[in-house]
């Protein structure tokens, strides 16, 4: 069985209009896998698609080699349990404390309170924020934010982890953190995908890189690979020019 995330030719329309074309994707086990393009390209969608939230027009999403799209409900619920994901906003619950929103998956799957506490401060813990298990969202930076919303999504012990944009709209020692987290994770073993249009932060932390310009994924590789790429699309994204703004508009 392939160990990892796949994507075969998967074509993925709204409304009639073409946001993905028969795109193909692999992220092996282990690996930290960065999708890059520019805003409203169709990256969140990717990682919509590949959880199952979203189907495709055609084309196959597998999860460890198991094609997920004739799968019952339960069937792809216990495979998604196995990815869980840091959504674009961090979206952390406001009515509850820090340590609930940590938590409550676990309270809900029926699991010991004195259980559910430990692996809250262990996991509040690694993103460094063990003193604010008592604290609101409202009552925190949006850096910390988004390392409690990475500490929720690493309760239930997934093998596969997806951030959506985890650096966007943070100060430089924001970054620094959540960079740092992914790559603790990443070297506990963790496979990680992440999407984001940050080209420092895609840099500072994968090893592989795809990119998707006009609905097609155009490129995959390493990042000398990339930045020696002469693709057009390619080009005015690492090195935008004034040029290329005024041709945009
Ligand atoms: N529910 C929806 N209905 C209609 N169009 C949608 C819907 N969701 C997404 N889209 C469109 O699909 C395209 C891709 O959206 P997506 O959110 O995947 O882009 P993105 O690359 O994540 O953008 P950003 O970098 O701004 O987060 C966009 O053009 C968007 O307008
Ligand atoms: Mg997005």
């Amino acid at each position: 069985m392939t160990q990892g995330l796949q994507l075969d030719n998967l074509t993925y329309s709204v409304d009639g209009r073409t946001i993905l074309q028969d795109v193909d994707l692999f992220v092996a086990k282990g690996v930290n896998r960065t999708i890059l393009g520019a805003s409203g390209v169709g990256k969140t969608t990717i990682l919509k698609l590949m959880l199952g939230l979203l189907k495709p027009d055609s084309g196959e999403v597998s999860i460890d080699g198991e094609k997920i799209g004739h799968l019952s409900e339960g069937k792809l619920i216990q495979l998604r349990s196995r990815i869980a994901i840091v959504f674009q906003g961090g979206a952390l619950f406001d009515s509850m404390t820090v340590g609930e929103n940590v938590g409550y998956r676990l309270l809900e799957e029926g699991r010991p309170e004195r259980e559910v506490e430990r692996v809250v401060r262990e996991k509040l813990s690694f993103v460094g924020l063990e003193d604010t298990i008592n604290r609101y969202p409202a009552q925190l930076s949006g850096g910390m934010k988004k390392r409690a919303a990475i500490a929720r999504a690493l309760a239930c012990e997934p093998d596969y982890i997806f951030f959506d944009e985890p650096t966007t709209g943070l100060d430089p020692i924001g970054v620094y953190n959540i960079c740092n987290v992914i790559r603790l994770l990443q070297a506990e073993g963790k496979t990680i995908l992440m999407v984001t249009h940050d080209l420092e932060t895609a840099f500072n932390v994968s090893d592989r890189f795809s990119f998707i310009h006009k609905a097609r994924m155009i490129f995959e590789g390493t990042r000398e690979e990339m930045l020696a790429s002469d693709h057009p699309a390619i080009r005015e994204f690492l090195e935008p020019t004034d040029e290329s703004l005024f041709t945009k508009l």
